[in-house]
């Protein structure tokens, strides 16, 4: 049993005082019931509290998944450019004020797509593990064509076989050359494609297609192992991830 102020301050409703208030109001049912009182205890187990109409979940973790929009970036501060966190309504800011919610990896400024927030640190860890080679599926669009002639020439076939032998990547700038793991790509049309990698160094997507004469024009992440992004979600929407999306994630 925990008091209801202390479980609304830790759903990131703001702090003790702010959530006091808000009880105050009486837009807090338990069990459907007006809920006026504090110190009221409740059975996490059990009972169900709404603010506003809205049900809300308690669990130890939040997870939520976002369609990053172009020029947010994934980092917690940026004295130019808008932050992933800075899109986030206030319940969930509050919680990542107070030093909770993080994200899972990150995702360049000009890079939409899928991108996961969370207060699970184990989580985030067993996600960006270099050891677990969680695949990320992207969506990419490319300046060159390319012939989709399944023949001996097609280049399309030739990006296809030298991405699931496994390709080398050359150093970029400061960022050393390496061996990418062999990733799958499936065309879309003369220039756009699929590409499915299995770890996530530095511009990798970017990087692999320039390390075959190439360039992404336009990459989007569309999922995380088994995990796809919701397509009702517009850019720099979020909602958190349902159980079965998390048992997904956990495959
Ligand atoms: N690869 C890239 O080049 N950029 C991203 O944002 C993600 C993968």
């Amino acid at each position: 049993m925990e008091r209801l102020d202390k479980i609304l301050a830790h759903e990131g409703f703001g702090t003790r005082k702010d959530v006091k208030k808000i009880i105050r109001t009486g837009v807090v049912t338990i069990n459907g019931e007006i809920c006026q009182s504090a110190n009221t205890h409740i059975d996490e187990k059990k009972d169900t509290i709404s603010v506003d109409g809205k049900d809300i979940q308690l669990h130890s973790g939040i997870y939520l998944m976002m369609n990053k929009p172009q020029n947010v970036v994934s980092s917690s501060k940026d004295g130019l450019h808008e932050t992933v966190f800075d899109l986030l309504e206030e319940r969930y800011y509050n919680l990542f004020l107070s030093g909770k919610l993080h994200l899972v990896g990150r995702l360049d400024i000009d890079t939409e797509g899928l991108i996961l927030l969370t207060d699970d640190g184990v989580f985030t860890h067993n996600m960006i593990s270099p050891k677990k080679h969680i695949s990320k599926t992207y969506y990419v669009e490319l300046r060159d064509s390319v012939t989709k002639e399944d023949g001996e020439d097609g280049l399309a076939l030739e990006y296809v076989n030298k991405f699931s032998a496994g390709l080398s990547v050359p150093q970029d700038g400061i960022e050393e050359s390496f061996e990418a793991l062999p990733a799958q790509l499936n065309w879309i049309n003369n220039n756009s494609c699929y590409l499915t990698i299995y770890e996530g160094k530095y511009h990798q997507v970017k990087r692999m297609f320039a390390a075959v004469g190439n360039k992404v024009t336009f990459l989007k992440r569309t999922a995380i192992g088994h995990l796809e992004l919701d397509k009702s979600l517009l850019p720099g929407d979020v909602r958190e991830i349902t159980s079965d999306e998390l048992f997904l994630l956990e495959k």
